[in-house]
């Protein structure tokens, strides 16, 4: 073995072999220094850090782009570095390793998965294509490569009703969100058939909620994700997708606004618009696998260059029709 061969440990893993706990993090000086070496790690990689707005705020801190999921699937498909970095959950992972298979993706939380991508699956898109054949497919984004193969388009909650609206079918399949698909619903004259899956974070919050929020808050105005349940829907004043909810009340004159999706959002509200008054409409929606990341897996995906994700061809090229055609719209 020549001495070029033996690599040195990097500074961080110096201080992690020093310390006793799993995360290795005991000092504020340890933080510091896992930033730096995440910095000098990227560079050297040539990588760019992709964050969902739900993540935890430190590892937003760290991202090139904070976004919801078309701004970060268009970031994943326009990028000239080698490697991207997913701070997410998996399905938006495999999006970026469909658009971009040349590139290596990397999802440093390897078990930060959906829950309600699962709920729909490959088999259940083909019968419901035999029991309707007039009908075309639209998968949100939230689904598996494999249910975007068998998918005619892809949608995301911040263009979900322009694509629907866009393709010449009178009657929509749409999986798998039943809530998206009967807000969908309200904005055009086709016939939608939902799947009946749902988002287990939205699909929680009850009228209660908000009657309780609104009586804590009576100024604040209420904007909601479009995964929530209708009754949800009905009492707000506004419905976006995440980077829709930050940019409208960071553009807005209202002072205060209650938030009707995952509390990790509230980190990029204090930071981008400090001066607003952001109520999470319950502090209970904490969506887990968005927590999964944390600054240690991504300095050791940076590393390693692992967890990858990778897409076999033969479904990632079907795949990337229904995601291109959504680019599209
Ligand atoms: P956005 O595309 O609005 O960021 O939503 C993604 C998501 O998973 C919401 O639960
Ligand atoms: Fe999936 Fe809901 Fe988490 Fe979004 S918030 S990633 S839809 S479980």
């Amino acid at each position: 073995m020549r001495l070029n061969d033996i690599r040195l440990p990097t500074l961080f893993e110096q201080v992690r072999v020093k310390t006793t706990d799993d995360m290795g993090l005991k000092t504020m000086a340890d933080t510091a220094l896992l930033v730096q070496e995440i910095r000098r790690l990227k560079k050297e990689r040539h990588a760019i850090i992709l964050a969902h707005n739900y993540q935890p705020g430190e590892v937003q801190d760290i991202a090139d782009i904070v976004g919801d999921s078309l701004e970060l699937s268009r970031a994943a498909a326009s990028t000239d570095c080698d490697v991207i970095v997913f701070c997410g959950v998996d399905f938006m992972a495999e999006t970026a390793a469909i658009l971009s298979p040349e590139k290596t993706v990397l999802l440093p939380a390897t078990d930060a998965c959906c829950p309600m991508a699962g709920m729909i699956t490959t088999e259940e898109v083909t019968l419901m294509r035999k029991r309707y054949p007039d009908a075309a497919v639209v998968c949100y984004v939230n689904t598996s490569a494999a249910v975007k193969a068998e998918s005619d388009i892809c949608c995301t909650s911040s263009n979900a009703v322009e694509v629907v609206n866009s393709l010449p079918h009178t009657r929509i399949i749409f999986v798998p969100d039943q809530n998206l698909a009967q807000y969908v619903a309200r904005f055009t004259s086709k016939e939608v058939l939902p799947w009946q899956g749902y988002c287990i974070v939205h699909d929680q919050y009850t009228l209660e909620d908000v009657l309780e929020a609104k009586r804590r808050f009576p100024e604040a105005k209420l904007i909601v994700h479009p995964e929530c349940r209708p009754e949800i829907i009905d009492a707000a004043d506004k419905v976006a997708s995440t980077s829709g909810i930050i940019h409208t009340i960071c553009s807005s004159e209202e002072p205060g606004f209650i938030i009707g999706t995952e509390v990790g959002i509230i980190h990029r509200l204090n930071k981008e618009c400090p001066e607003k008054q952001c109520h999470p409409l319950s502090v209970h929606a904490v969506c887990r696998n968005m927590k999964k990341t944390d600054l240690v897996k991504v300095h050791d995906a940076l590393l390693h260059l692992r967890p990858r994700i990778t897409v076999p061809e033969d479904i990632a090229g079907k795949a990337r029709r229904a995601i291109d055609r959504m680019l599209a719209v």
